[in-house]
Order: C-alpha cells, then structure tokens, then sequence
C-alpha cells in the first residue's frame, strides 16, 4: 500500500505530482506529501487526511520547482500524523525519501543512527533512510553511489525514491519487491507505484524489477542493478486509454465500475471463447482459448487456489467450477495463512494466484514460497503457477508461467466489483478448458455453458435496468439504524453470500457476516431478531428449496427477509421474502455473475445514502503491498 510518484522535466513538478497522487490514493489516503527542490532546498509540505489537505496547503504558495517526489500514506509504522507522513528528510533537510513498503530492520538501523546522535522526526520504518544516504553521500562520489550503499543496509520489500538538494538535477529510485514503474515523456521522465499515475502524461513505460536501481535526469534515465552494474532496458507502449481512469458522470468510481460490467464480460468472452467451436462439430480443439500450455494442464491431479480478500470469494467460486466441471480436486487458501502454513506437497498440482491488482504480497509470497518449495523435487512435483489477475504487467504476472488476464481495466474504487466479475469469469474459462481436455463433461453440456455465458451481459443490463431504483428506495431503510446483516447462500452461490457481506462491511461499515444458509441453526441463528436482516441468496438449482426452508427458519426469528431470487421465482418466493432482488432466468452454474450484481448495488446504495466515502472507504486500501 502507500503510493508513491517523482518527476523530473520542464514542468511545474508540484501540479503532475498531486496529478499523480490523486490516481494513486486508492492505495492508502490516511496523510500524504511532496518534496521539490528549489534554489538548492527541498521543499517538503505535508498534511494529514485526505489529499485535499496537502493540495489546499499546496495552494497558498508558488512553486516552479521541475522536480519532486511524492506520497500518499496507508500507516503501517506510526500513526497517521502530520510528521509520520512521507517524504520524510535527512538531519540538515537536505535529501527526501518517498517508500512503499516496510524497512524489517528499521529497529536495529534506528538505534544505530541514534547512537551517532541524529534525531528522528516521526515513528516510521522509512526515516531511517534519508539519515542512512546522507551518511554515505559523505564518502561517495554520486548520489547513486550513496543510494546503493544505503539498499545494501534495509531488509524487508520497499519502493524508494529520493531527490537531493546538492544533487537538483537526479532523482533516484529503487525496488525491491514492491510496485515502481518509470514513464518516458518529451524531455520528462516520471516514477509511480503504478502506472495510473503517469497515464496522462505518457504511455511509455518501463516496470522496474526487484533489484534495480534508475537514475533519472532531464537527459534520461540509467538502469543500475544493486550491484551497481549499468543494465539495459527498453520501455513499451502500452494501449491503455486514460478515458477509463475518470469518473464519466457517475457520482462515484464504484458505480462506474458496476455498470461497466456487462461491457467487461463481453470483452471477456471475445476475448477467450473461440467463436469457431460448435459442439455438434465434435472439435478436437478447446471451446476457450486461454493459452494453456500442455506442461501445466497434462496429468493435473489437483489445483491449488491462493487469493484475499474478493479474489479468495472468486477463488470459492473457481473451486466449485473445477471441481463440479472439470472434475479436479481443488482446495482454496487464504494466501496470508498458505505462506507460513503450506499444505503437504502434492504431486501434478496447479497452483493459482487471484489478484486484481497482482500486487497483493501475501499472494506474491505464497506463490513464490511455493516455488521455492518444490524447486529440488522431481519434475512431477515441480511448480506450474497460474495468476489470474487485472494486471498483465504486475509482479504476478512475472513470477507465474502463464496468467488470464481478466480485461476489466483499470478498476479506481476500493472494494472491488468489476475485477470480481472478470476473475469469475476466468475460472469458467479455465474449468471448461480443463474439463474438455479431461473430458469430464460432454460437448453439449461445455456448449450449453458457453451459451449460458455469451447471455450474462445482456443480463447484468436487465438487473441494471430493472433494479436500480428498486434497490435505492430500499437501501433508505437500512442506513439509519440498522448495525448489523446476515448474508446466506449454498453451493455455488455461499462465496456470493460471502462476496455480498464484505461489500457491505468495506464500504457502509454495517457488520455484516455471510454464512453457508446451513449453517444458520448452527450458532448464528442465535443473532437473528427483527433488527437483523438477512439476505439469502436463493438461485433456482439444487439447493433452492434448501435455502427457502432456512430463510424460513430465519424468518421464524423475525428478522427481515431479503432474497436474491430469478424473476420467474418470485411469485412463488413472495411467500417467503419481504423484499425481493430479481435477476433473469439462469443456470445455476452461472447464477453466480448475475446473483452478486444486487448486492453491490445494496451496499453501494446503502454507503452512499449514509454519505460516506464510497471509493475510499477508511481503513483500506485497494493495492496491499505489505504482509
Ligand atoms: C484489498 C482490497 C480488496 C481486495 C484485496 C485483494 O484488501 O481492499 O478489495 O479484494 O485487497 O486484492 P487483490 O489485488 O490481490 O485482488
């Protein structure tokens, strides 16, 4: 988390760096700040909250300055105060030092440079880094020199970058596992956590890699390994339009991306259903093209899924698809818990990392520690890794053979809604891939699938349509009073009860919790009065009539009855709920893509009429970068 921006070129630095922080703020907005350097001084100006406060402070002076760097904070070491937020200074404030990440041995390097008599400013990890450059810069001939030698002294995953006042025409930055990339301009050269941030400036970019270093000048940028060997890179062009990273209209970047979601399903589909296969044809090649290589699906004998948060709700999903299609045993771990407490090595196993943003750290560790793990086994035990992520260019993409790319774009509001619907989306893909290659399902039925999914965007338009105003006059009833919700939900439709309860919580901070409906009589039932509503999410299939009879015994309680039903279903479930979410006619199997869009429209809802902050909900953060 914590994003961080530089700039170096013709420009006003400070405008391009809040530019840049703006897009950035989704990754922690609890402080943030900007340093320049200007007639040999830095300038470092600081404010706590939102980034409205540093750029009203910003307001009141005139800076020319065409280089600075900058940061928005989600506080991991000290509180979020004025003097913890970022960039944080040298003794003489002289040099300034952005992070993204978490310096491990700060401690020891802490008291270290307070036995030689400096004193710290703030309770961060990163303060120790300008005090360590500065002390090197004595004894070495460049700035970068110094800035290596600093790197050799951190342990933990950090993004750094630093300007110096005695050196106003560089500015350095490093990474070690964590997001940095570089922006090429005219005459201008850009670093951010993420590319979002240079967008408007630029589409030439270069991604740093763990280990490196980059000098950036008004002539250019040189790549250094840590080593301090020079190293040739070359930046790409990317296509991204940075029409997508605005609001267009919508009152908040949360219901933009809700309604892109028929448009992300269609882009989906084009891209990975092969329109040539016809299952009465009986084709010998895969009805999806998802570029799996025969070494990572050839003897598959089990699948292993590591995710948090809403991917580890579209990993539940995924199980279900790969176990009830494709016929493979798979289990699911939160990636936080895998990485310290691996599960037993099994032979011709798939592992996949969920991610949206493909920064998460948890989920790059477990992943990489599983690579590790299995790197001195026989070929059979080795790792094949897969990422399904919403970004081809993030660090899963580069430690996995083989991702999905899930085509949802850009996706600005914290909880996460567009990118859930898109990583679904790649496990039906993926599970009608395997099951055709293992033919644990026939043609007709993969055909069947196929054209289940080729309906959802239409249908997501219907509950757009039909719903929306619905689900707004009823969210009126739960903003004022009501504290707490149960979400229930069977089969392939629990992860969606669960799905339901976090966008709830993240965004309304109503407590909600989300349950397998069976598992109501079991404990939670106890909560149930007239002042807990319950929310089952009751999809026509095999466990319909099951979650009817516990929304029942639920009722029974008193509380509040809520369903999320099909539209041909409703008189009949009149009956049983007091307010009905109605969703097209769909098979059970798909429900899942359709059956999740109500409830991010209830919570949306429900946040929005409180007046809270939507797409920057507190506490989170959308990219978490640190364990
Ligand atoms: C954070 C976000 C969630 C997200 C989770 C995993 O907690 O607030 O919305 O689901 O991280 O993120 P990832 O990028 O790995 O999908």
């Amino acid at each position: 988390m914590c994003g961080i921006v530089g700039y170096i070129g013709t420009q006003a630095a400070t405008d391009i760096l809040i530019a840049g922080l703006e897009r950035l703020e989704y990754r922690g907005y609890d402080s943030a700040g900007v340093a320049t350097v200007e007639a040999d001084k830095i300038n470092c100006v600081k404010a706590k909250g939102k980034l409205f406060n540093l750029r009203e402070k910003l307001e009141q002076t005139e800076n020319k300055s065409q280089i600075g760097i900058g940061h928005t904070r989600w506080a991991t070491h000290g509180k979020p105060e004025e003097h913890n937020a970022h960039p944080h200074l040298n003794a003489d404030m002289s040099l300034a030092v952005v992070q993204n990440g978490i310096i491990e041995n700060y401690l020891e390097l802490k008291s270290e440079l307070i036995s030689k008599g400096i004193e710290f400013r703030s309770e961060t990890d990163t303060e120790v880094i300008p005090h360590i450059i500065s002390i090197f810069l004595a004894n070495s001939s460049s700035l970068l020199e110094a800035v290596q030698k600093a790197i050799a002294r951190l342990e933990g995953a950090f993004a750094i970058a630093i300007v110096d006042a005695n050196n106003p025409f560089e500015l350095i930055v490093a990474r070690q596992q964590a997001p940095l990339i570089l922006g090429f301009g005219q005459g201008e050269f850009f670093c951010a956590s993420d590319i979002t941030a240079v967008l408007p400036y630029t589409r030439t970019i270069l991604n740093l890699e763990n280990g490196e270093i980059a000098r950036l000048t008004p002539l250019g940028v040189e790549i250094y390994n840590f080593a301090g060997e020079r190293i040739s890179r070359f930046p790409r062009t990317l296509d991204w339009n940075p029409v997508q990273t605005e609001k267009q209209g919508f009152r908040h970047y949360m219901l933009k991306e809700i309604y892109e979601q028929p448009a992300v399903v269609r882009t989906c589909l084009d891209t990975y259903i092969n329109p040539n296969w016809h299952a009465d044809e009986n084709p010998d090649y895969s009805p999806v093209n998802i570029g799996l290589t025969p070494n990572l699906t050839d003897d598959l004998k089990h699948i292993q899924i590591l995710a948090c948060g809403t991917s580890w709700h579209a990993a539940l999903v995924g199980k279900y698809l790969l176990e009830q299609v494709s016929g493979i045993p798979t289990t699911v771990d939160y990636a936080s818990e895998f990485r310290y407490s691996p599960k037993p090595i099994i032979p011709n196993t798939l592992t996949i990392g969920v991610t949206q943003s493909g920064e998460t750290a948890d989920t790059i560790a477990a992943l990489e520690s599983e690579r590790a793990r299995r790197a001195d086994l026989e070929p059979k035990f080795q790792a094949k890794l897969l990422a399904v992520t919403n970004r081809a260019e993030s660090s899963i993409a580069q430690i996995c053979d083989r991702i999905i790319d899930t085509q949802a774009g850009i996706e600005i509001g914290v909880a996460a809604t567009k990118t859930f619907v898109a990583q679904v989306m790649g496990f039906y893909f993926l599970s009608l891939d395997l099951a055709f290659r293992q033919k644990t399902i026939s043609n007709s039925r993969i055909g069947e699938i196929i054209e289940g999914l080729r309906h959802i965007p239409s249908q997501i338009e219907t509950i757009l349509d039909t719903q929306a105003e619905y689900i707004e006059e009823l969210a009126h009833d739960f903003t004022a009073e009501t504290e707490d919700f149960i979400f229930i939900g069977r089969g392939i439709n629990f992860p969606i009860a669960l799905e339901g309860a976090l966008k709830l919580k993240e965004i309304s901070y109503i407590h909600a919790e989300a349950y397998p409906a069976g598992e109501m009589k079991h404990g939670p039932i106890a909560l149930l009065d007239n002042k807990v509503p319950v929310v089952a999410v009751a999809m026509p299939g095999s466990v319909y009539d099951k979650v009817i009879s516990n929304a029942q015994e639920a009722k029974a309680r008193d509380a509040r009855l809520i369903g999320v039903t099909t539209a041909m279903n409703a008189t009949e479930a009149a009956h049983t709920f007091d307010d009905m979410l109605t969703v097209p006619e769909v098979d059970e199997l798909i429900s899942p893509v359709l059956s999740v869009i109500p409830l991010q429209m209830l919570s949306y809802h429900i946040a929005a009429i409180k007046g809270l902050d939507v797409d920057q909900p507190r506490n989170l953060a959308k990219s978490v970068t640190v364990e």
